[in-house]
């Protein structure tokens, strides 16, 4: 036992955790000083509770090793680890509580690219020929007092009707199925797209490789992303999903929350509007923001 000594030098294995804490003690900065120590804590809980073994520490080390081999400017392995074991969805429920009435918010997930093209309201992001049914979304963006919020930016990015987004597929074009769009003086947005399905997230590295291990399936239920923003309002980033869509009880980010799952209503098109007069989907949904610092994340991907 290490009793009372405190010279930096440790008799034996119950002396570590109390010395690492001691030497994270004096991190100047406060904030820091919090997480590093935590993070000790808990590291050091996890390696006694579950007995770590040098082989599965080093088979650890690789993993993370691969992670971040596995990162380029068109795939974020990172985000993608961070996202299946269910730290990115934490994070944004844990940073973004709905009791104001605020839209519950989503993890990013890897594919949101920075600089979407600007988009007149009403334009169609499908910007190539799929076969696919058209999809006409809309809805108002409104603070928590339900006034509607003109000139916020509607940031939204989807899989294609087969499951791929567009930097993961040659036959759509740069910036496919993304747009950036500013509400009108009543706080609208409306645009026009094709149905997403749901897809895989890639498996090609270490996380592939985990879901093997745990027997877990890849699939992500269809859902459109949208990130919301204005000056003075806290940026909400989340995910709609179908209310059909397959895997929708086991999101393999398990990211679907409950307020968050919307009807992708079809419509066989009898309406007098040639754009409607055809069978399409109709899909409406309402925004909430919170006032707080109009702030964006890196973009996960170039
Ligand atoms: C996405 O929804 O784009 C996504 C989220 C997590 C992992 C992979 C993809
Ligand atoms: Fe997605």
């Amino acid at each position: 036992m290490n009793g009372d000594h405190d010279d930096g030098i440790i008799d034996d294995e119950s002396a570590l955790t109390p010395m690492v804490k001691r030497v994270f003690a004096s991190t100047p900065d406060a904030r820091l000083r919090t997480l590093v120590t935590a993070f000790a804590e808990h590291a050091h809980a996890f390696v006694r509770e579950v007995g770590l073994t040098e082989a599965e520490f080093q088979a650890a080390i690789e993993f993370v090793e691969g992670i971040g081999k596995a990162n380029t400017d068109t795939h974020n392995e990172v985000v993608l680890a961070a996202d299946v074991v269910g730290i990115s969805t934490l994070v944004a429920l844990l940073n973004n509580p709905t009791e104001g009435g605020q839209t519950a918010a989503a993890l990013l997930g890897p594919f949101w690219r920075g600089n979407s093209p600007r988009c007149e309201l009403g334009a169609n992001i499908s910007r190539h020929e799929t076969g696919a049914l058209p999809m006409f979304v809309s809805g108002y963006v409104r603070d928590e007092d339900g006034e509607p919020l003109s000139g916020a930016t509607v940031d939204v990015w989807q899989a294609s009707p087969v499951g791929l987004y567009e930097n993961q597929d040659p036959e759509q074009p740069d910036m496919n199925l993304r747009g950036r769009f500013t509400t009108d003086a009543h706080g609208r947005y409306w645009f026009e797209t094709v149905r997403p399905a749901g897809y895989p997230v890639p498996t090609h590295g270490p996380v592939g490789a985990l879901l093997r291990a745990q027997g877990r399936h890849p699939y992500r239920p269809a859902h459109l992303h949208f990130m919301v923003s204005r000056p003075d309002y806290k940026t909400l980033v989340t995910q709609i999903f179908a209310d059909d869509a397959e895997h929708l009880s086991s999101d393999v980010t398990f990211g679907v929350v409950r307020s968050c799952v919307g009807h992708f209503e079809y419509r066989e098109g009898t309406e007098a509007d040639a754009r409607l007069n055809r069978p399409h989907y109709v899909f409406s949904y309402d925004l909430t923001l919170h006032p707080g610092v109009s702030e964006f994340p890196t973009p996960p991907i170039k």
